[in-house]
C-alpha cells in the first residue's frame, strides 16, 4: 500500500515537471511581437502613401507607422524627412511649401502626399495607427493639440492608437493633454547609453514604451526595460534583414518593419 502512494506521488511528480516544460517551451513559441509597419510596407511601395499602407494591411500588419510634418498652412502631412527631396520629385522644406504644392508632388508611383485627415478618412477606425510626432525646426511643438482633435473627430479609439516621438517635450505635452493615450517614448543611442533607474520612472510615469533602433539593442537592455514592465519596440535603419534573427531572439515587444510580410514569415518559422 506504502509503495504504491510513493509511486502515485512520484508519478504525479514527474507529471508536474512535465507540463512547466511544456509550458515554457508553448511560451517561447507563443512569442509574437507587435508587426509595425514602418512608413507602410515602405520595403515594398513607396513610403507613406496609400499604396504603402494598403500593402501594409494586405501582409496583415498589427499598425501602419505615419511620420507627422505640418506644412506652412498648417495641414499634418505624412513625411518623414523634413523636406519633400528624397521622397518626391519636388523641393524644399515642408514647412515652408503649402498643402497645394505638397499634393501637386509625385510621391512615388504617382501618388500624391497624404494628409492625415485623408488617412483617417480612408481608414477610419479599421486600422491600428502609430503616429510619430515631430517638433518643427524651431525646436516647438506644433501638432500635439491637432492631432488629438483629429483622432478625435474621426472618432478612431483610443487603444487603436500608438503616439511616439523622440521628443521627450511632446510625449509630456501629448500625455498633458490626455492621460490615457498609449504613449512610446523613442530614445537615440546616447539616451540608450545612459538609460539609468532614474530616466525609466519618468518614462514609465507616462508612456507604456521605449523605441531603441535595433542596431544598438543589447540582450541586457532589453531585459532591463522589460523589466520595468515597459515595452521595447525595436525599429531599423534599413538594416532590417542584418539584424531580424538577433532582435526575435531578445523577444522585443515590437518591431518596426519595411516589410511585414517578410518579417510574419521570420517570427512564423521562429515558433
Ligand atoms: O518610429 C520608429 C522609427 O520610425 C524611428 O525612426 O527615423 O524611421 O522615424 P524614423
Ligand atoms: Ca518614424
Amino acid at each position: 500500500m506504502r509503495q504504491s502512494i510513493t509511486f502515485l506521488l512520484v508519478c504525479m511528480l514527474l507529471l508536474a515537471g512535465c507540463s512547466s516544460i511544456n509550458t515554457e517551451a508553448a511560451n517561447d513559441s507563443d512569442y509574437r511581437p507587435l508587426i509595425i509597419a514602418h512608413r507602410g510596407a515602405s520595403a515594398v511601395e513607396p513610403e507613406h502613401t496609400f499604396l504603402s499602407y494598403d500593402k501594409a494591411l494586405e501582409y496583415e500588419a498589427d499598425y501602419i507607422e505615419i511620420d507627422l510634418r505640418r506644412t506652412a498652412d498648417g495641414e499634418l502631412v505624412a513625411m518623414h524627412d523634413d523636406t519633400v527631396d528624397r521622397t518626391t520629385d519636388g523641393r524644399g522644406l515642408v514647412e515652408e511649401l503649402t498643402l497645394k504644392k505638397v499634393k501637386a508632388l509625385d510621391a512615388g508611383k504617382g501618388q500624391t502626399v497624404p494628409t492625415m485627415e485623408e488617412i483617417l478618412k480612408r481608414y477610419g477606425s479599421e486600422v491600428h495607427y502609430y503616429i510619430e510626432t515631430r517638433e518643427d525646426d524651431e525646436g516647438e511643438l506644433v501638432m500635439e493639440e491637432q492631432l488629438l482633435q483629429l483622432l478625435k473627430q474621426y472618432a478612431i479609439p483610443k487603444e487603436q492608437v500608438i503616439l511616439q516621438s523622440f521628443s521627450k517635450d511632446s510625449i509630456r505635452a501629448l500625455h498633458k493633454l490626455d492621460p490615457d493615450l498609449t504613449l512610446v517614448q523613442l530614445l537615440k543611442k546616447n539616451d540608450v547609453e545612459k538609460l539609468d533607474e532614474k530616466d525609466l520612472q519618468e518614462i514609465k510615469d507616462i508612456a507604456m514604451g521605449v523605441g531603441i533602433y535595433a542596431g544598438i539593442l543589447e540582450e541586457t537592455t532589453v531585459n532591463q526595460i522589460q523589466h520595468r514592465d515597459l515595452e521595447i519596440h525595436a525599429y531599423y535603419r534599413g538594416d532590417e534583414r542584418k539584424w531580424t534573427e538577433e532582435i526575435l531572439q531578445y523577444e522585443v515587444d515590437g518591431i518596426f518593419s519595411d516589410d511585414p510580410a517578410f518579417l510574419a514569415n521570420k517570427v512564423e518559422k521562429k515558433e
